[in-house]
């Protein structure tokens, strides 16, 4: 396994469409693998093909409940179903040291293939389900900063410039 470099905001490839992954090769599982300890070593809950620089739908997730690492692995997934609103904080390992509340669906249905290409649902609430719909989002070039009320992206925008000019982006 490999530790990834992070893809950081301002890096257009973020903005890209994601192309769907038709068969899974020993390529796929390595990137998987590497993934999630890309995830796991940078302490982040969830990480997208796009932020490791691979315009493919693929994303990790590990909310780590009860401490215990639960990898999961999603292949093309669509949200199929969703309920209520919550809002949460949110951050993003390609924003790092930015955090902001974000309206999620509460609860998320989610329909994945998984790496033996079997199709599978996964139901998440709360913070799986806050983990999911980041995670799918930036499959789609989507961000959590787009959720913002302009006037907060504003600020965001401009503490992001501060610390590039700063080196510390
Ligand atoms: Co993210």
């Amino acid at each position: 396994m490999a530790k990834l470099t992070i893809v950081k905001y301002g890096d257009s490839i973020l903005r890209n469409k994601t192309k769907p992954i038709v068969k899974i090769t020993k390529e796929i599982k390595i990137l998987a693998d590497d993934m999630l300890e890309t995830m796991y070593k940078s302490c982040g809950a969830g990480l997208a093909g796009p932020q490791v620089g691979i315009s493919l739908k693929i994303c990790v997730i590990d909310i780590l409940s009860n401490g215990k690492k639960n990898p999961l692995v999603l292949i093309n997934p669509t949200i199929i179903d969703s309920a209520n609103k919550i809002i949460l904080e949110e951050g993003c390992l390609s924003f790092p040291g930015i955090f902001e509340n974000v309206q999620r669906f509460d609860t998320v249905t989610v329909e994945y293939m998984d790496l033996n290409e079997n199709i599978k649902q996964i139901q998440g609430q709360g913070f799986l389900a806050k983990a999911l719909q980041h995670e799918i989002d930036h499959l789609n070039g989507k961000l959590f900063i787009d959720y913002l009320q302009p006037w907060k992206r504003k600020l965001v925008e401009k503490e992001i410039k501060r610390r590039k000019k700063g080196g510390n982006w």
